[in-house]
């Protein structure tokens, strides 16, 4: 029985399960494209601004628009208080963020502009990463952007020994535990961000993966429909 317990997930998931998921889009007026994206504790926002012309000049890319990500976590989003302005943890996922986006958007009629993400999470329970890029790529389909599918984030894990969807913190300060956030793109399945904390066997990965796979399809299905949600409301205002 207290074998049985050890394994259960703090909040009672099974291992394939995601965590409770809201969706909202076009919630910044005065941005171009907005969202807001919640799993469980973890709240996501992003704002989308652009295209717009770049400056400096010399930044600027005459053959297509460039794509630029800011992500930050507010300082009381987490218990213990987080220093406000960038941090190294801040740059990196700027940076995984913006490739997690770029296979998914064409610029290519831009030229010479900027498309600018600012993400920033509100609540941190893990996944912010992951939270972020969801957000986003619903708030660059609201903008209009481009795009060739939507681009939904997810993380696995190895916990306990065992493969499951979706960690919250907890999980993730266990000993042992191996964390892997995955970025999809669900209609064909192209991985647009995979990064791994811990270790893991070849035949582990590949189970997480198709784990990962499946969370991302459920989460786009809950993207499509706050996008589609927006055009309901402007249509009864
Ligand atoms: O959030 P994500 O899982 O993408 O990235 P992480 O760097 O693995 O952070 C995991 C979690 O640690 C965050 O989601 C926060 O809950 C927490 N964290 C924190 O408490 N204080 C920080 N300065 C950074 C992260």
């Amino acid at each position: 029985m207290a074998q049985a317990k050890k394994t259960e997930r703090p909040d009672g998931r099974k291992l394939n399960e995601t965590r409770e998921m809201e969706a909202k889009v076009g919630i910044i007026k005065r941005a171009d494209g907005s969202a807001m994206f919640r799993m469980g504790k973890t709240i996501a926002y992003a704002a989308v601004y652009g295209p717009r012309e770049l400056f400096p000049g010399f930044m600027q890319n005459p053959e297509k628009g460039i794509l630029r990500c800011n992500y930050d976590m507010m300082s009381f989003s987490v218990t213990e208080r987080k220093r406000p302005g960038p941090s190294r943890r801040g740059v990196e996922i700027s940076l995984v963020t913006k490739n997690a986006l770029g296979p998914a958007v064409n610029l290519d009629q831009f030229a010479n502009t900027v498309v600018d993400i600012f993400i920033i999470i509100t609540q941190a329970d893990a996944g912010t990463r992951c939270a972020g890029i969801t957000a986003a790529s619903m708030a660059l389909a609201d903008a209009g952007i481009p795009m060739k599918d939507l681009v939904s984030a997810v993380s696995v894990g190895k916990v306990n020994g065992r493969i499951a969807l979706d960690l919250v913190k907890e999980e993730e300060d266990l000993d042992g535990t191996t964390d892997i956030p995955c970025a999809i793109m669900s209609r064909n399945n192209e991985i647009t961000l995979l990064q791994l904390d811990g270790d893991i066997s070849e035949a582990e990965l590949i189970e997480a993966v198709e784990l990962a796979k499946e969370g991302c399809h459920k989460i786009y299905e809950i993207q499509k429909e706050a996008l589609k949600e927006k055009y309901k409301e402007i249509k009864n205002e």
